[in-house]
């Protein structure tokens, strides 16, 4: 099977493409990550790709003027690794339209909330304060709707008596680390496509939560 180029966009720990980084040294997983591309010059992820051996780039949009030029520097720097699959793995940057639209059905982001509820931030602080008895993580297509792409796999977990939003996370970062690569493989194996209707896995429509898995 060919390689799929992939290009991984983080602003921080980089704990997500620490685990990108480890499920593709296994055996037969045809993703390749191109370059990890930060818009912080100090994010601990850049760190972990250059232990990896993968090319970084960083882009300050600071030092932009403006979120289109910084969108369309970003497409440039992207571009020029050819990658098949863009991967946000806590990049903590509002993309334009035009970012959006340039890459689609081919952008996954993930998020630490059970999708549609808690778009946006302090997912699990609203999922305690909401008393929900689950919460999760989803990996998702991205489009022009902040947190809104069609679904592709969520992790349920159990709220559990005493949690925290500290434990709460901890949980939620553990399964993170396991759909993220799941949808990745399946996304450079050509087992995942963005249909008309929505994601598709193994060409049939996947359900509006995505594939579920339970801890
Ligand atoms: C994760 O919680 C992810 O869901 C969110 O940003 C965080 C990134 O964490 N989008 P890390 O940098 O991968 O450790």
């Amino acid at each position: 099977m060919a390689d799929c180029n992939i290009v991984v966009l983080i602003s921080g720990s980089g704990s997500n493409l620490q685990a990108l980084i480890d499920s593709i040294a296994q055996d037969s997983n045809p993703a390749r990550i191109a370059a990890v591309i930060s818009n912080r010059a100090d994010a601990y992820g850049l760190v972990r790709a250059q232990n990896a051996g993968i090319p970084t780039r960083v882009l300050d949009h600071r030092q932009f003027d403006g979120r289109e030029a910084f969108d369309a520097a970003l497409i440039e720097a992207i571009d020029g690794f050819d990658p098949q699959l863009v991967v946000l793995a806590g990049f903590m940057r509002i993309l334009t339209p035009g970012f959006v639209n340039h890459y689609t059905g081919r952008l996954l982001n993930i998020h630490p909330s059970l999708l549609p509820k808690y778009k946006g931030l302090h997912t699990h602080q609203r999922a305690l304060e909401a008393g929900d008895s689950e919460h999760g993580c989803s990996v998702h297509f991205v489009t022009e709707e902040l947190d809104g792409g069609p679904l592709v796999v969520q992790a349920v977990l159990p709220v559990l008596p005493g949690d925290t939003v500290e434990s709460l996370a901890q949980r939620v970062h553990q399964q993170e680390h396991r759909i993220y690569p799941l949808a990745v493989r399946w996304f450079a194996e050509g087992r995942l496509r963005l249909g008309a209707q929505g994601a598709m896995l193994d060409g049939k429509l996947l359900p509006a939560s995505g594939h579920l898995i339970r801890t």
